[in-house]
């Protein structure tokens, strides 16, 4: 849910109604209504992430990340141009980051506390009218104080007015997640532009973040770990993975060019 997956009109065959804290389209290209969420149906929401996450544990899945970023339900309920609620889900930012503390409570009511429990977060509109960085540090640190373990900080794509689009920008988050690490003390991770393997451990390493997330790299080389761990010197990258996939690369050198090793394809011979 959350008023960007507004892209058909309710009646469309393959459309649907989608629901936000207040009755406000997202705008541009998503321009069909949105339902206001009334308070019991937000209580039923949170119901439903605890249900979620009871499957999920029970499917064996050992990391729980809700996502709250990029025109999603939480990143609706936290950003002003979204949020215009009178209630106690609408105004301060303890107001606005209510939902989703509410939702890290109901999850880990089932979610142990031995394993993580992360949000990903839309920390910032680039909309003066919209969600600002400082609501994010205020809004995380009282996410920490509700058990979260790390937030994984996303920005923009919860309106199409944004005032810069830096998606192409190398590491553009970083300078915006160390600051929110040092200052809430809880471990931060981003993505965005990091899958570079010697970028991606100098931004561990210098202790900007903690952890790098990988979209595009990920997709592109699936054997990406492998790859990073023998670009930074490893003695036996492929010692990093399941061992019956290990058994595979070593002996089928011909897939070398597939896990991005310079000079795979000669390997081929
Ligand atoms: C074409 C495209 C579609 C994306 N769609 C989503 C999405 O639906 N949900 C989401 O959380 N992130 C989405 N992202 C953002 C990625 O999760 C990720 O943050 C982004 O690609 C930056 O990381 P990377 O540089 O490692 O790819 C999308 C990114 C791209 C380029």
């Amino acid at each position: 849910m959350g008023r960007r997956r507004a892209a058909r009109r309710p009646d469309h065959p393959q459309g649907w109604l989608v629901s936000g804290p207040s009755a406000i389209p997202y705008g541009g290209k998503y321009k069909y209504p949105v339902h206001e969420l009334s308070r019991d149906e937000i209580k039923t929401l949170h119901q439903r992430y605890a249900d979620a996450a009871r499957r999920a544990l029970d499917a064996g899945f050992e990391w729980l990340e809700l996502h709250f970023a990029h025109g999603y339900l939480g990143a609706s309920f936290f950003s002003p141009l979204a949020n215009q609620r009178s209630d106690e889900y609408g105004g301060s930012v303890a107001n606005r980051a209510r939902f989703h503390l509410e939702a890290i409570d109901a999850v880990r009511q089932v979610w142990p506390e031995r394993l993580p429990l992360t949000m990903r977060l839309g920390s910032d509109d680039l909309n003066p009218r919209g969600t600002q960085f400082d609501d994010a540090v205020t809004a995380v640190g009282m996410m920490k104080d509700h058990g979260l373990d790390l937030a994984d900080l996303s920005l923009g794509i919860n309106t199409d007015e944004m005032s810069a689009k830096p998606f192409d920008e190398l590491g553009f988050m970083l300078e915006r997640a160390s600051r929110l690490r040092r200052e809430v003390g809880i471990p931060v991770a981003t993505s965005w532009n990091l899958g570079l393997p010697q970028v991606a451990d100098r931004v561990v390493r210098e202790e900007l973040i903690d952890l790098v997330m990988l979209g595009r790299p990920a997709l592109s080389n699936p054997h990406w770990p492998v790859w990073a761990a023998r670009e930074l010197g490893h003695a036996d990258p492929f010692s990093l993975v399941p061992e019956d996939w290990a058994w595979w690369l070593r002996n089928f050198r011909a897939h070398q060019a597939c896990i991005g090793w310079p000079g795979g394809e000669a390997a081929t011979a």
